[in-house]
């Protein structure tokens, strides 16, 4: 078994604002994240898929047709985009990275067999990285 991660980046906006909680804890929850005009990061995203070498070709996936995937149901939905106006998932849930991460990984599950129809690869993790200080990730643990 071997696992491939392969990187993309997007960039987007967002304000952190959970609807249920009072502006003044709004305020003391998330501070500049919380500005109501909102602001903007430049999002790294790992993709990390595994399954066994093809014998034909020595590789795990071919990274064009994870490339087009992402770039379908990921980035052309998230790049560039207002979060909390432009993606209905964060219509309801405040877009931190962890709910940013999971949306990611919804798109990418419902997504995944349509373009890799076979038993492997399969999608492994997904990590995403709002700022250069921390990284989120999200585990998928599916048995097919
Ligand atoms: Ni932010």
């Amino acid at each position: 078994m071997t696992r491939v991660a392969r990187r993309y980046r997007f960039s987007a906006s967002h304000r952190l604002d959970a609807p249920r909680l009072a502006p003044e804890e709004n305020r003391r929850l998330y501070g500049k994240c919380n500005n109501p005009h909102g602001h903007g990061h430049n999002y790294e995203l790992w993709i990390t898929a595994r399954g066994p070498l093809d014998a034909r070709t020595g590789r795990v996936l071919d990274a064009r047709t994870l490339d087009a995937l992402v770039h379908r149901h990921v980035l052309e939905a998230l790049d560039h985009r207002n979060l909390n106006r432009q993606v209905d998932a964060f219509r309801a849930a405040v877009p931190t990275s962890e709910n940013v991460a999971l949306e990611i990984s919804r798109r990418l599950r419902e997504n995944w067999r349509q373009a890799f129809p076979g038993e492997w690869p399969r999608l492994e993790n997904i990590q995403i990285a709002e700022t250069p200080r921390n990284i989120f990730e999200v585990s998928i643990n599916e048995t097919h």
